[in-house]
């Protein structure tokens, strides 16, 4: 096995469904259940990826309670940095943790676009999810119009910066691999149809991966970070995407709401995964 290879095994392989603003109680608890149940008809003793389902937060407990035993994770679409008080309508990390979420997703273009988050709020939430034991899955990616004024690079530089400001590589970094999640998604892509080229999408990952060694520099952080692609990933692009050295998984919005469509993207991953230990 090549260096290289030996240090793309070391990072987790993740394949994350976002149901955004999708699916009632019970129609999450069927999909959770489908989920594993395919799952469980796979051939024993292939290795898989980390599955993460994210649910909206009234699903949570559900979907927690059909993954039970199952390989799948939970982890919820947004939160506050706070950990409680007068701010109603918001979720607080404490109840996220008190509840076996294991991940959040920190920042998504969605919540960027409609819902005022921005590079600031998002390093306060990454921060919090650190804090408590939550796995942050920051997202990031450029608005075509930027990608048409060759400001991509820029953009995205910026959103990493700032999101990992004043986190220490000690915060960061655990046995076994690194505890943020980058999430490169560029904005024209996602909900469009429209995939980012493989190469492309590699070498933005690249970048990121670039950027958190400049910033982590010595600490041996960069190479554990998994840098997830989202942005229309479906069944017909994932395995061209899951070649590519610097994307270490998917984050998939439209193909991860029926267990038919997703089922295939963690297969997706298991072969990545498989490519390693063959190497
Ligand atoms: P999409 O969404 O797969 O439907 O493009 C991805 C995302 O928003 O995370």
């Amino acid at each position: 096995m090549g260096n290289d290879q030996t240090r793309d095994a070391k990072r987790k392989t993740i394949i994350a469904g976002n149901w955004k603003m999708n699916k009632t109680v019970s129609e999450a608890g069927a999909l959770a259940r489908s989920i594993v149940e395919g799952l469980a008809a796979e051939p024993k003793g292939e290795a898989l990826p980390e599955i993460v389902l994210c649910p909206t937060f009234v699903c949570l407990a559900e979907v927690l309670n059909q993954v039970k035993g199952s390989p799948c994770k939970v982890g919820a679409q947004n939160m506050d940095y706070r950990d409680s008080g007068a701010f109603t309508g918001e979720i607080a990390p404490p109840m996220l943790a008190a509840m076996q979420v294991q991940y959040v997703l920190i920042g998504h273009s969605e919540r960027r676009q409609f819902f005022g988050e921005t590079n600031d709020s998002v390093n306060l939430k990454v921060k919090a999810a650190l804090a408590h034991g939550l796995v942050p899955v920051m997202c990031v990616g450029e608005l075509l119009e930027q990608r048409e004024a060759g400001q991509t690079d820029d953009v995205v530089r910026q959103q990493v910066v700032a999101g990992l400001a004043e986190i220490s590589a000690e915060q960061i970094a655990q046995a076994g691999g690194a505890k943020v999640v980058i999430a490169y998604e560029p904005v024209w892509a996602i909900g469009t149809g429209k995939n980012c080229e493989s190469p492309e999408a590699n070498r933005v990952c690249g970048l990121i991966r670039g950027i958190i060694e400049e910033f982590y520099s010595g600490k041996n952080i960069a190479s554990s970070v998994s840098i997830l692609y989202g942005g229309s990933v479906k069944a017909s692009t994932i395995d061209e995407q899951m070649q590519q050295e610097h994307i270490d998984g998917a984050l998939v919005g439209g193909a991860s709401l029926k267990a038919e469509d997703f089922l295939p993207l963690i297969k997706g991953g298991a072969k990545r995964l498989k490519s390693f230990s063959h190497a």
